[in-house]
């Protein structure tokens, strides 16, 4: 069984339900995707249309995975830069694999695919993504063929007295 893609899906209701879904579960799963558990739907639902805003503008394009019975079961967003020297390679955020679908290569069909997105848009010759130190994550994108280029120490802050570094993952699309 694998998940089938689609790369700028349609917004619709079912769509914006099934994302709103899924990120809450694997934030509330522990994944690291902007949010700390608990959090609601609600909590998260600004955050999603902060991101429909940017795809309507043409700054973000969305990249989601469905399973057999039809529900979003992955997403991630790729994220195009504005500064004018920066054009020649974009960002992924929010990289996630619903928790009952996790462990069983997904993630690394979904970051393929995010890979063969990008190829496929005019002048975009790599990829970048932070992560959160401390959850093993530089090994899976590792296992993706991304390398750590640089590393914030404690950036990220999860509770008072819980700092995690900021890792920065780069794929060079060759
Ligand atoms: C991280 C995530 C996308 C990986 O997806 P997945 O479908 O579970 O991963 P896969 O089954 O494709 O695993 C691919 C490889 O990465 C490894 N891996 C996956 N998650 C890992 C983790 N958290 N730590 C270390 N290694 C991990 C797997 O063991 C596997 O390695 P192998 O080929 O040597 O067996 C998924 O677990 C997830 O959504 N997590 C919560 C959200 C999150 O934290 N996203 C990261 C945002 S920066």
């Amino acid at each position: 069984m694998s998940l089938t893609f689609t790369f700028d899906p349609p917004v619709t209701p079912a769509l914006r339900d099934g994302i709103l879904d899924l990120w809450t579960d694997v934030s509330n799963a522990g994944g690291a995707v902007g949010f700390v558990a608990p959090v609601e739907r609600e909590t998260v639902r600004p955050e999603l249309v902060r991101h429909f805003v940017a795809m309507a503008e043409g700054r973000t394009r969305l990249l989601v995975g469905h399973d057999g019975e039809g529900r979003v079961a992955a997403a991630v967003f790729l994220s195009l830069n504005s500064h004018r020297l920066m054009t020649h390679w974009l960002w992924l955020y929010t990289v996630m694999v619903h928790p009952r679908h996790q462990g069983k290569g997904y993630g690394r069909d979904l970051l393929g695919a995010a890979a063969d997105a990008a190829r496929g848009i005019d002048g975009i010759e790599a990829i970048r993504l932070t992560c959160r130190g401390g959850l093993g994550l530089e090994r899976f994108y590792g296992s993706c063929g991304y390398k750590e280029v640089g590393r914030v120490p404690g950036a990220i802050r999860v509770a008072p007295g819980d700092d995690r570094d900021d890792v920065i993952m780069l794929l060079p699309l060759g």
